[in-house]
């Protein structure tokens, strides 16, 4: 059913927007650019649609020039919604990929500042994308699901009752997503990122980084101690995989599109002791040792163990390339090459 009549104007203009498809020019800022994920999507970004098209911005100074070349850089709090409305429309921006937030294991440390920052952060973001007819992507996560949720072949519409303050973020970004997309017309995305693996910037402060770390600790000192349980399965995937998600899902024909805010999306699923098996294939030698961190297992426990992401794959044609074998050989391959040259670091 329903409850609001569609708003003809921003509707049309979005649903415009979305169908330019890569060969037109179109202007995207990504907050949270230094983060895990968007320093490697600004990269992605730029080279599919021209870095001139790109806005990179972060709350943090660009210092180290990891960003150089990804676009132009503006200093942004998401916190503001004054800066962040001016970013958008000095750059003359019709795409905002919204990605700073705090995640897991941070926001349950503080989560009244979690609240703030992810949620807060979100509702500047909707806010300018409706102002400006922007079309938004929000990442939402496989902590939106909670302990009521079935844990197995997770369904794409099911119980949503996160324990953790970052599921609670999510859950209501979604809501209010989907909320902006009916009421207002606004074209806001999003995928349910699993646990993402890469090789560039180490996620900050998440319940699934056991599963980065354990590479760069298995290359620099041959063992790993892992804070959760050997058997606790969780859905993974590697950035180039994140990256497509991101990409597609916004650039998908609005008309295939039953949901929006947020699609199920995974590559693999794999316990602690399936990827400490995986790495010893490469480093025979490899240790792994437990000592469980009762926040972190809580949340993980909660979790789904693997999702079902069908919806994604029918809606718009959604389809990981890598599996846990091949992401395993890869992460070691290039984080090999860097700690060969002296670079390697955690
Ligand atoms: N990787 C995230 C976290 O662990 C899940 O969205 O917080």
């Amino acid at each position: 059913m329903a409850l609001f009549p569609l708003p003809d104007v921003g509707q049309d203009n979005n649903i415009r927007r979305m169908q330019m498809g890569k060969d037109e020019k179109r202007s995207v800022i990504i907050t949270g650019s230094a983060g895990q994920i968007g320093s490697e999507l600004s990269f992605a970004l730029a080279k599919r649609y021209g870095a001139d098209r790109i806005v990179v911005s972060d709350i943090r100074d660009d210092t180290e020039g990891r960003l150089e070349g990804a676009g132009r850089f503006v200093k942004l709090d998401v916190l503001s919604k004054d800066e962040f409305g001016a970013a958008v429309r000095r750059n003359n921006v019709d795409v905002i990929y919204h990605l700073a937030a705090l995640l897991s294991a941070v926001a349950e440390g503080n989560p009244q500042k979690a609240w703030k920052i992810n949620m807060e952060g979100l509702v500047n973001a909707l806010e300018v994308a409706r102002e400006n007819r922007c079309s938004l992507f929000v990442p939402s996560s496989i902590g939106a699901f909670g302990p009521d949720t079935p844990l197995d072949d997770t369904p794409q519409d099911t119980i949503m009752r996160p324990y953790s303050m970052y599921g609670v973020t999510k859950v209501s970004g979604e809501l209010l997503c989907d909320y902006y997309n009916r009421k207002f017309g606004v074209d806001t995305r999003g995928v349910r990122f699993p646990g993402i693996i890469s090789n560039v910037t180490l996620p900050g402060g998440g319940t699934t980084d056991y599963a980065v770390e354990i590479f760069y600790r298995a290359i620099l000192e041959g063992r790993y101690t892992c804070y959760l349980k050997p058997d606790t399965s969780l859905d993974m995937m590697y950035m180039p995989d994140a990256i497509k998600a991101a990409i597609e899902v916004m650039e998908a024909d609005p008309a295939g599109l039953r949901h929006r805010n947020a699609f199920n999306v995974t590559a693999m699923h794999f316990t602690p002791e399936m990827l400490a098996a995986e790495i010893r294939k490469h480093i025979p030698g490899f240790r792994m040792e437990y000592k469980i961190d009762p926040v972190r297992q809580a949340i993980a426990d909660s979790w789904p163990n693997f999702m079902n992401d069908s919806c994604a794959r029918k809606e718009w044609g959604w389809a990981p390339e890598y599996d846990l074998e091949s992401m395993t050989a890869d992460m070691l391959e290039v984080l090999g090459k860097r700690a060969a040259e002296g670079g390697l670091e955690i």
